[in-house]
């Protein structure tokens, strides 16, 4: 499907006088220029030791242009991007609606991709269903681990690797979320290990994950999620990798994102670069121009990611880069309320054509 890379020679040559008018990045010394001209192009997971994952959803899958050829000819993994919820799945009156689900598993399946799925339990999609029955710990504890039994029994031949808790961790205090988690309000804060040896017990051979974000700019957050990571390695709830989201910006520092991968290589676990966007409006500017300085500047931090990961991580506890959207048209960023701008987060036009960022993250190979 190599004829879904669509290459945008005159953005090279547009790119090389915007790069020059506007001098020098916010990421430190770049000397590169990030095109077809510079990097060879060619499938992103032959270029890797490791798995190069992204987020799908179903719609996408079946209905939007290049969208499915670009997940076939770029990446060996793909993780759910919002189908796998519960509020997706626990639908009201009862009715459990796997239809999003089943179509990415067997997308996966036909492409020989890794299925990482994501999310069991997280905070921010607790359906009204399960909300109702907060006042009532056993009924919430009994509707809890039924939507984590039934998805993983369901999906056990095709799943190999979970994120069992999303987001456990509060912004600044680096304590266990509460206020914003049923989870911990209801079912007490030993809620992940639980959730761990229950979804072990389901499935034996599956990968199982806790996921975080914010951790390479909130040093608190970081130190809360490796003591919780420390508390279920002693307790010996079964725990496999850690999940560090990095949704980041142009401005984001690398040095942060080196420590704070160092840090999570001392858990042992295995590391999951698990989200990867790069905003390059993170102000949320408006009216904003995405310029071809811009898009260079994030084609050289995509390059630091895919450079310091591999770096950093043991070849034993690398586990893959995710990055959370193919296509920026239709990347989460423009929609989510808490984000709503204008951005260009990913690798991929609408038109399935490379941006520079695929080739900051091409530059980078090893494979
Ligand atoms: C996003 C999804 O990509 C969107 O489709 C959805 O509408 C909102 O959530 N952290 C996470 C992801 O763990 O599940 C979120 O994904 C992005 C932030």
């Amino acid at each position: 499907m190599q004829q879904d890379l669509k290459l945008n020679r005159r953005g090279f040559l547009m790119g090389t006088t915007a790069a020059a008018l506007l001098g020098c990045g916010p990421v430190g010394a770049r000397t590169q220029h990030y095109s077809e001209a510079t990097v060879t192009p060619r499938p992103l997971s032959s270029a890797f030791p490791f798995r190069v994952g992204v987020c799908v959803q179903s719609p996408d899958l079946l209905g939007t242009p290049h969208f499915r050829g670009l997940v076939s000819e770029h990446f060996n993994q793909v993780s759910t991007g919002y189908e796998a919820q519960m509020t997706e799945v626990m639908r009201e009156g009862g009715r459990n609606d796997y239809t999003g689900v089943d179509i990415i598993a067997n997308t996966a399946d036909a492409e020989d991709d890794w299925l990482h799925m994501h999310a069991l339990l997280w905070h921010e999609t607790v359906p009204k269903r399960l909300r109702d029955l907060a006042h009532d710990p056993d009924a919430f504890a009994a509707e809890t681990w039924r939507h984590l039994d039934a998805m993983m029994a369901r999906y056990k031949a095709q799943a190999k690797s979970w994120d069992v808790v999303n987001e456990p961790i509060e912004n600044n205090t680096g304590k266990m979320r509460t206020d914003s988690s049923l989870f911990t309000q209801v079912l007490g804060p030993d809620y992940v290990k639980y959730a761990l040896e229950r979804a072990h017990k389901a499935d034996p051979t599956a990968q199982l994950f806790v996921n975080e974000y914010a951790l390479e700019s909130d040093p608190a957050k970081l130190e809360g999620y490796l003591k919780l990571i420390e508390d279920v390695q002693k307790s010996g709830a079964p725990l496999h990798g850690v999940g560090t989201q990095m949704h980041i910006d142009i401005y984001s520092d690398p040095s942060d994102i080196r420590k704070s991968l160092q840090a999570l290589v001392e858990t042992g676990l295995k590391v999951h670069i698990s989200e990867l966007d790069i905003s390059v409006n993170p102000k949320r500017r408006h009216p904003f121009d995405i310029t071809e300085g811009h898009l260079q500047h994030q084609a050289h931090l995509m390059h630091e990611v895919f450079a310091i990961y591999p770096q950093v991580v043991p070849t034993a506890q690398q586990f893959a880069i995710t990055i959370w959207g193919v296509m920026d048209h239709i990347h989460w960023m423009l929609v989510h309320p808490y984000h709503m701008r204008k951005d260009a987060p990913v690798l991929f036009r609408q038109d399935g054509s490379a941006k520079p960022a695929f080739y900051g993250v091409l530059a980078a190979a090893t494979g």
